[in-house]
């Protein structure tokens, strides 16, 4: 039995078994491999394969999922839910790609732990880094994960430097590999003074783990062959020495990771790393939100939506709403009020995401991410309680880096068009501003590729030609102040002024020094590149 109990002693065990996670890697690091195990250890799926084998039989379904798979990169997340143990595992996979970040960074809003993924050989990547500074920004905890320790990789000193230098966090390791490449057997488990073997010959083994008195005991010398044990004794008594003792309190401030050597593909590390994030990474954190945080303990239910995914099943046009519970416990037909409209809704075909497949939540709690399928009513940013008025924040929307003019391929369609970008803005997949002067859309993304999938997305499922074509304009700005302020601005700007699909006004230009122009001579107006989701 894994220790569960918390210093919140107010939490329900059902909250206090809950841990919420994503997983962050550089495409290829092992992130679907170590997914797919932490399912099989989970009882989620019966053989090791199915995840991929799922991923490709839904990707065949349409073009644009067809691009997804040249293109190696997945646009859609999602959710899984499995048991390990006494644990309930949340699982919010991340989008892999670069050009994806706006909707990484709000996944990871709804998470209370990452695990990285690194590839032994390779050591911290381009992507890895970028999404652990998002996790920074967060204070969110992270557990470390040393893939692919059965191919040749870097020395183990290095790795952990490496580590420590670039991301400038305290590394201490919760295993030491012992040998590596061909000569990989396995670990000697630093926080339990265990042997771990690897068996090599059945991929889905779990590790043979046996009990050692500390690093003299003969045992060691019985299992580890002889090339490697003094090797071994000598890194370990170093580690120790040089390298940073577990501090629990570090690692729940996000100041300090545990690093777990494995290899996933041979079901090899796994379960230490499940064990690891039971332990270590933490239960449903307090949300931050206005006019006060909300507790995860707290009775009353509540939840914000943090991501909108549109068409998951093309032969049902449904929208579903991913919601990170904030708070209580969630019963299914249970009617919540929508803060942004202050309508009632009643939620009576919630989905939670378990691996096998999608299925009715009859029941959910704090820390859960529940699927809610809607017609548009819900959006990114948005709050549900049982009645308060409770906003959460923290949700960003982040000024586009690209700007192209959207026209419908038949000017009859111009409307639909408009129906059409209208719902993606809403999904979070675009920026869409409606110009004061002139007709037509500009629409606004973080990565080139994403006009690419609008496109096609706008053509398969709605059935309109689109182009797109460059814009006179390169940035946008949010402009912020009093009503007043704003109307003058808004009035001797209108060149440059258009709404975004929340009405919000905006400021549109190709130069930098418009900008500056703006703050220099408009000192009530503040132009922003990020905006809270209201
Ligand atoms: P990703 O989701 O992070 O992109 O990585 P994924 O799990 O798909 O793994 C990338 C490749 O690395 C896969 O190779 C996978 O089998 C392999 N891999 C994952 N874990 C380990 C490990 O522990 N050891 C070794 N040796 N390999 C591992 P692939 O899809 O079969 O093909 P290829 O990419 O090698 O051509």
């Amino acid at each position: 039995m894994l220790d569960t109990r918390t210093n919140r002693p107010d939490l329900p065990a059902e909250i206090a078994r809950r841990r919420t996670f994503a997983i962050i890697s550089h495409p290829d690091a092992g992130k679907t491999t170590l997914t797919e195990k932490f399912l099989l250890y989970g009882g989620a799926i019966q053989m090791a394969g199915q995840v991929r084998a799922k991923g490709e039989a839904r990707r065949t379904r349409s073009d644009f999922m067809q691009m997804e798979k040249d293109r190696g990169i997945s646009v859609s997340a999602s959710a899984m839910s499995f048991d390990f143990r006494d644990f309930r595992f949340n699982l919010v996979d991340t989008p892999g790609h670069s050009d994806f970040s706006e909707d990484t960074y709000r996944t990871l809003t709804a998470v209370d732990a990452a695990v990285m993924v690194i590839d032994g050989a390779k050591g911290v990547e381009s992507q890895t880094r970028k999404l652990f500074e998002v996790c920074r920004l967060r204070d969110l905890p992270i557990l470390t994960f040393c893939n692919k320790m059965d191919r040749e990789s870097r020395d183990t000193f290095d790795i952990i430097d490496e580590i420590q230098e670039n991301l400038a966090i305290d590394v201490t390791p919760a295993s030491w590999p012992i040998g590596q490449g061909r000569d990989f057997v396995g670990c000697y488990d630093m926080f339990n003074n265990r042997l771990e073997l690897m068996d090599r010959a059945d991929r889905n083994k779990v590790a043979e783990s046996i009990k050692i008195n500390g690093l003299d005991d003969p045992q060691l010398d019985e299992h580890v062959p002889e090339t490697l044990v003094a090797k071994l004794r000598e890194e370990v008594e170093m580690a120790r020495e040089l390298l940073p003792e577990l501090n629990s309190q570090s690692v729940l401030e996000g100041h300090m990771t545990p690093i777990w050597f494995g290899s996933a593909i041979n079901s090899f590390g796994v379960k230490e790393l499940m064990e690891g994030i039971g332990t270590y990474g933490p239960e449903p954190q307090p949300q931050r939100a206005e006019p006060r945080q909300i507790c995860p303990e707290e009775s009353k239910v509540s939840g914000f939506v943090f991501k909108v995914q549109a068409n998951m099943d093309p032969k049902h046009r449904d929208r579903v709403a991913f919601v990170r519970l904030a708070s209580g416990h969630f019963k299914r037909g249970m009617k919540l009020t929508h803060v942004r409209s202050k309508k009632p809704m009643t939620v009576s075909a919630p989905v939670l995401f378990l691996a096998s497949d999608r299925e009715l939540a009859e029941e959910a709690w704090a820390g859960d991410i529940i699927g809610i399928p809607n017609h548009g009513q819900l959006r990114i940013g948005d709050t549900l309680t049982e009645g308060e008025t409770l906003k959460v924040t923290g949700i960003p929307s982040f000024a586009p880096e690209l700007l192209q003019q959207a026209r419908a391929g038949d000017p009859m369609k111009a409307k639909h068009l408009e129906k059409a970008l209208m719902q993606f803005a809403e999904e979070g997949a675009a920026k869409v501003f409606k110009p004061a002067f002139g007709s037509g859309f500009i629409v606004g993304v973080v990565g080139a590729l994403q006009f690419e999938v609008l496109g096609s997305r706008i053509e398969l499922e709605y059935g309109l030609p689109v182009r797109f074509e460059a814009s006179q304009f390169t940035s946008a700005r949010w402009v912020q102040g009093d009503k007043q302020a704003v109307e003058k601005f808004t009035a001797a700007n209108k060149q440059h002024i258009a709404h975004d699909n929340d009405g919000d006004v905006v400021y549109l230009t190709r130069m930098q020094w418009d900008i500056d122009r703006v703050e220099r001579d408009y000192p009530d107006i503040t132009l922003t590149a990020t905006k809270e989701m209201m």
